[in-house]
């Protein structure tokens, strides 16, 4: 009996996401990819990285993203440059990177130090190089359902659903957030007449008088605010699958750094209501990187035969 009241219980509790097993699986394909690619041009994908200044941050997203560059035979350049560097410094070094030929995609790290325009500088990527995404003809092709570099946390979470048996086609699928990062290109992504989209969006953020009116309708719900834990279960309607793009540093007096990571959703209550749920960390972090690196051998592969 305790037993199967155990099981009842099991079963309401909602299934977690493995955003960190999936992106597993992709690191897997795209060594191959890259082995492949290489095998065919005599060398392999190249992905430069520009970091500007000494952003603690940063620095370790870009580490972490070199490291995952190693790891599936995709080779990898950081430029590190001071703080101080003048905007004309940054995008002449931007056109000696889209000239050379054994690179195929640039990043360059957000934030910028204030006195660079950091539109200027996304524009002067070259989109064939675009792996982030961020590029305005980048968004523009994504926008218009035409195929493009699609940017990496979106495209790693329509992945994680995909991968994790979520039909998005005909769902409401609710997006909290309107970054141009995350929200405003996952929100465009979805609502595209394709398959692993083709759904009934909603994007709401912190003009509405109450977010709630809308989480509560989400046959999915997308938190990509940047607020924590501030979705809760009673926000959310039952059977809901949650998306927590949220990363958030916040003090927890019971770890060892008194701090702890945590998303834009009350992971305890949400996951009493949802069928599915990605945790922080875990979720979608891992996907972002592991989308990054598919652009580069995508970006790779289109230099190759345009
Ligand atoms: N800063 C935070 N996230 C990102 C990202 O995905 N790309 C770049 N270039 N900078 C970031």
């Amino acid at each position: 009996m305790a037993a199967e009241l155990a099981q009842i219980e099991q079963a309401e509790i909602a299934e977690i996401i493995d955003g960190k097993g999936i992106a597993d699986s992709i690191h897997a394909e795209v060594k191959n990819e890259a082995e492949i690619f290489n095998r065919t041009y005599g060398r392999f994908p190249g992905l430069a990285f520009i970091l500007v200044g000494a952003n603690p941050a940063s620095q370790i997203y870009v580490r972490n993203k070199g490291k995952a560059c190693a790891a599936t035979g995709i080779y990898s350049v950081t430029d590190t440059l001071p703080e101080d560097i003048t905007e004309a410094t940054l995008l002449a070094r931007i056109d000696e990177l889209n000239a050379d030929d054994t690179i195929d995609g640039i990043l360059v790290q957000l934030p910028l130090p204030k006195h660079i325009n950091e539109e200027k500088v996304i524009e002067r990527i070259s989109p064939a190089k675009d792996v982030d995404g961020f590029h305005p003809i980048s968004l523009g092709r994504l926008m218009i359902g035409a195929d493009t570099m699609f940017p990496c946390t979106p495209s790693g979470i329509l992945e994680l659903l995909k991968r994790s048996g979520v039909k998005t086609e005909g769902k409401h699928v609710v997006v909290v957030g309107r970054s141009n990062i995350v929200g405003k290109p996952v929100a465009n992504m979805l609502l595209q007449k394709k398959k692993g989209a083709n759904a009934v969006v909603t994007i709401c953020h912190t003009g509405a008088p109450d977010v709630a009116v809308f989480t509560r309708q989400a046959d999915i719900l997308i938190a990509a605010m940047g607020s924590p834990e501030s979705i809760r279960g009673e926000h959310l309607k039952q059977g809901v699958v949650v998306i927590d793009v949220g990363m958030n540093r916040i003090p927890d007096a019971t770890t060892k750094s008194g701090t702890r990571l945590t998303g834009d959703v009350h992971f305890a209550s949400a996951r009493e209501i949802a069928s599915k749920i990605t945790p922080v960390p875990g979720g979608v972090g891992p996907m972002t990187i592991a989308m990054l690196l598919k652009n580069t051998v995508k970006a790779a592969m289109l230099r190759k035969n345009e």
